[in-house]
């Protein structure tokens, strides 16, 4: 009697922000159609993948890492190496020279060529041969427009709508990792959005590495998420990464008025102060960002802001920092990701900029940042105390099987004893907020 044979099988990790959670899933559907099996276990994997990030140097230190783990592991056995996503794109030449053990490189709009690529290394090396394989041409079209991702069944669901960046602000890598700013068109999304409600998500999370610039034909974000937010069954559209160049009057109604849109707009500043925004290219002054500010809080004064700050950004000085400092201050974010600048190769800032300020003071800017928003965060999390709010669950707590957790429309986290009040992931639930720290709000029976 003739066995089947036994598909290779594939394990993949990723690395990074959600857009690459996202890649990964594509990848998976992709690999999956043309018969890969996929395994949690990389003890027992013929290949293993990894999908990386290149936007701070940390990401980017745990690949290299990681890859010296798999070298061990490679002289074990038979095993396919792949790095996928944005390292690919940018070190191609580093990885495939100086790391004899990886054998794939695909970036991030080359994936559909892993299926061969995939089957030639594993023919290569069951040959004794050498070889490598490439596919690391950016694209202006690619947007995986057909493959919809395998989601792992939740609450939350994302949808890429667009792919890319044009913005070029100087810092930073992804405008050359994930090439231009392409977007998907409206009808694939919201037919997407329509099967996702029916699988029973209640949340989609509209995600792009500039998500508001999305335009396709007459349709601009605003449009997109508008229609989103009808589609029957979601209870909830967010979206993320925004620029606060794209918020014209039409995106701050949709979420300032729509039912369904999330009170939460993250809204990276990176810096307060002029001459560095300049230097970053980010397009706009710390006026003009405060008086966006102003705009959304008086149409909405509910909506959540939430930012992203780099500190210690080429020749910054302890004034410039000052500014950054103060603008913590004025604004109040309920959160801040706060973080210390580290050059990337090929950025403007990299062939510009001499990154001149001392690790020390970099990681003291990032500290007496981190210490102010820790209290603002607190406090403007205390200021729930006494509401009443509509929080969606989503499951266990992270730190107790005994307490459950969901968010708030304004994406702050609540969590509750599950004893005292039962619910069910999915459900919209009303809660009142007893206490808060500086990342959650704690939630008792009304
Ligand atoms: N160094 C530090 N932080 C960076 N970011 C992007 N590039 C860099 C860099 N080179 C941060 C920005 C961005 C977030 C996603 O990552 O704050 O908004
Ligand atoms: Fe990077 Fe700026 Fe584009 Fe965001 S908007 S992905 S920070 S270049």
């Amino acid at each position: 009697m003739k066995t089947k044979p036994v598909p290779p099988q594939i394990h993949i990790e990723t690395f990074g922000c959600q857009m690459n959670e996202y890649d990964s899933e594509l990848v998976r559907t992709l690999l999956k159609r043309k018969g890969y099996v996929f395994t949690e276990d990389r003890e027992c994997a013929d290949i293993i993948l990894m999908n990386t990030c290149a936007i701070r140097e940390n990401a980017h230190t745990k690949v290299y890492t990681h890859l010296s783990d798999l070298k061990a592991l490679k002289k074990t056995r038979p095993l396919v190496v792949g790095v996928l996503g944005c390292m690919a794109q940018n070190l191609k030449e580093d990885l495939t020279n100086k790391e004899p053990l990886v054998d794939i490189l695909a970036g991030p709009d080359s994936y559909r060529q892993l299926p061969i690529l995939i089957s030639n290394a594993m023919r290569a090396q069951q040959q004794g041969e050498k070889s490598k394989g490439l596919a690391v041409d950016l694209s202006e079209y690619e947007t995986y427009d057909d493959i919809v991702p395998e989601r792992v069944p939740g609450v939350n669901a994302w949808i890429a709508v667009m792919r890319g960046c044009d913005n070029f602000c100087s810092f930073c890598v992804v405008p050359y990792t994930r090439g231009r700013e392409r977007s998907r068109d409206p009808e694939g999304i919201i037919e997407e959005a329509g099967q996702i409600a029916a699988q029973g998500f209640k949340q989609i999370t509209l995600l792009g590495q500039n998500v508001n610039s999305y335009r396709s034909g007459d349709w601009d974000f605003a449009h997109l998420i508008t229609a989103l937010a009808k589609v029957p069954g979601v209870e909830r559209a967010r979206f993320t990464l925004p620029h606060p160049k794209d918020f014209p009057t039409s995106l701050l109604e949709a979420v300032a008025f729509h039912p369904r849109i999330c009170k939460h707009i993250h809204l990276p500043s990176q810096s307060g102060n002029d001459r560095i925004l300049g230097m970053m290219n980010r397009t706009y002054t710390r006026r003009e960002y405060l008086l966006l500010v102003d705009r959304i809080r008086s149409m909405n004064p509910d909506i959540v802001l939430t930012t992203d700050i780099i500190a210690g950004f080429c020749s910054e000085t302890d004034a410039e920092f000052s500014d950054t400092y103060r603008l913590l201050e004025e604004v109040r974010y309920h959160s801040a990701f706060i973080f210390l600048y580290s050059e990337r190769t090929n950025t403007i800032a990299a062939r510009k900029f001499p990154d001149d300020v001392p690790a020390q003071i970099k990681s003291q800017r990032v500290t007496a940042l981190v210490e102010l928003q820790r209290r603002i965060s607190t406090e403007r999390n205390r200021e729930y105390v006494g509401a009443t709010l509509s929080v969606l669950v989503e499951g266990d707590a992270k730190k107790s099987p005994l307490q459950a957790m969901g968010k708030t429309d304004g994406n702050i986290t609540v969590v509750w004893n599950k004893t005292a009040l039962p619910s069910q992931p999915g459900q919209l639930v009303t809660r009142e907020i007893y206490d808060a720290s500086a990342s959650t709000l704690y939630a008792r029976a009304l």
